[in-house]
């Protein structure tokens, strides 16, 4: 059977005053980010990104994004979920039940985590 290649990207999005908006973005503001891209849907696709705004990190925005894509029907139908990380953030995907793969021996050396979707 042909894999399916695709691109997911959930955004989260503040609602702001018209006063405050920049032109162009009138009425909301993107404070956080995912994207996974790869074989969907029983496949083995790859988080590729994750960004939460500057102004708005260390207030859970990450953890909801995430949080929001492991919901996601086509993760959820998915087998696994691969990302590559700095060490520093393997105990925030840790908490999602990501586990390291290889890599991450030292700060600079991104680590390769995956997330066992199958057995969650
Ligand atoms: C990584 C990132 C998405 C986290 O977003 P966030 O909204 O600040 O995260 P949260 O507020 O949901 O944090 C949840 C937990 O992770 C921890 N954490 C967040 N960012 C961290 C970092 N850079 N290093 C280590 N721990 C981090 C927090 O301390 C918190 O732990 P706690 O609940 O025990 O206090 C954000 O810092 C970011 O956009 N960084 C730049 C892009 C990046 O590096 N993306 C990751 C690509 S793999």
């Amino acid at each position: 059977m042909a894999r399916k290649a695709a691109k997911l990207q959930l955004g989260l999005v503040q609602k702001g005053s018209e006063r405050d908006d920049p032109p162009g973005e009138p009425g909301s503001r993107l404070v956080g980010y995912v994207v996974v891209t790869g074989n969907l849907e029983g496949g083995d696709p790859l988080l590729e990104d994750l960004v939460v705004a500057k102004e708005h990190r260390k207030r859970g925005v990450g953890i909801r994004l995430v949080q929001m894509l492991l919901e996601h029907p086509a993760i959820k139908a998915s087998q696994r979920l691969d990302l590559y990380c700095y060490p520093s953030l393997m105990p925030f995907y840790g908490k999602f039940g990501f586990r390291k793969v290889r890599g991450g021996e030292d700060p600079t050396s991104k680590a390769f985590m995956r997330l066992q979707i199958s057995s969650r």
